[in-house]
């Protein structure tokens, strides 16, 4: 059973079609091969706007639709760049959608910020999907500075250190997905 692959929901913070952090994931699920079977998430710019009174009864389908994906699946990764010193609106926007379920509880999750410097969002997404109780690690978390130029105009990583460094935390999230 161990060699199933694991259902991988990839959620990027970034709705940009050349993101350099969907293209992150991608190479995460090239460097899992077929540890990992991936879905991208790729309705996060339509997901309606968080509001208590949408969220009683039967809440926005957009919203259905993100639950669901997220149920289904044995992990979540989340990769991010940062927008004015936090998370993108959207991305917040997303988790929002979460609180009221526990969804993330206990779900195995890596978190990858990625962006120009990304600090404060890192720091912000650890502290919003940690209140959420999701199962996350430090080695499955990781910042990647200057990303812009650290990936290639066809999309490989041009800076070896950070390959290494998503290679490792591809392996740790491996490891907390069987636990
Ligand atoms: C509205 C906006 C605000 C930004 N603010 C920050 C910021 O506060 N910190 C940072 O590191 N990068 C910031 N950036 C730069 C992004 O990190 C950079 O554009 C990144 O490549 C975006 O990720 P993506 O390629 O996946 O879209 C900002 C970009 C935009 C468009």
């Amino acid at each position: 059973m161990n060699n199933v692959p694991k259902h991988i929901l990839a959620i990027s913070g970034s709705t940009r079609a050349d993101s350099s952090n969907a293209q992150l994931l991608r190479i995460m699920a090239a460097l899992a091969g077929d540890r990992w079977n991936m879905t991208f998430y790729n309705q996060l710019d339509q997901l309606p706007h968080f509001n208590p009174d949408l969220n009683r009864g039967n809440v926005p389908e957009q919203v259905s639709v993100l639950r669901a994906a997220i149920e289904a699946a044995d992990g979540v990764i989340i990769c991010t760049p940062e927008y004015v010193f936090s998370l993108p609106g959207s991305l917040k926007n997303l988790l929002e959608w979460l609180v009221s379920t526990t969804l993330l509880t206990d779900k195995p999750t890596a978190l990858v910020t990625a962006s120009a410097s990304g600090e404060k969002a890192h720091d912000a997404l650890q502290l919003v999907v940690g209140t959420l109780q999701a199962r996350f690690t430090p080695a499955t978390t990781l910042l990647i500075s200057g990303v812009r130029g650290k990936l290639a105009p066809d999309g490989h990583l041009t800076d070896v250190p950070t390959e290494m460094a998503l290679a490792q935390l591809v392996d740790a999230f491996t490891v907390l997905l069987s636990r």
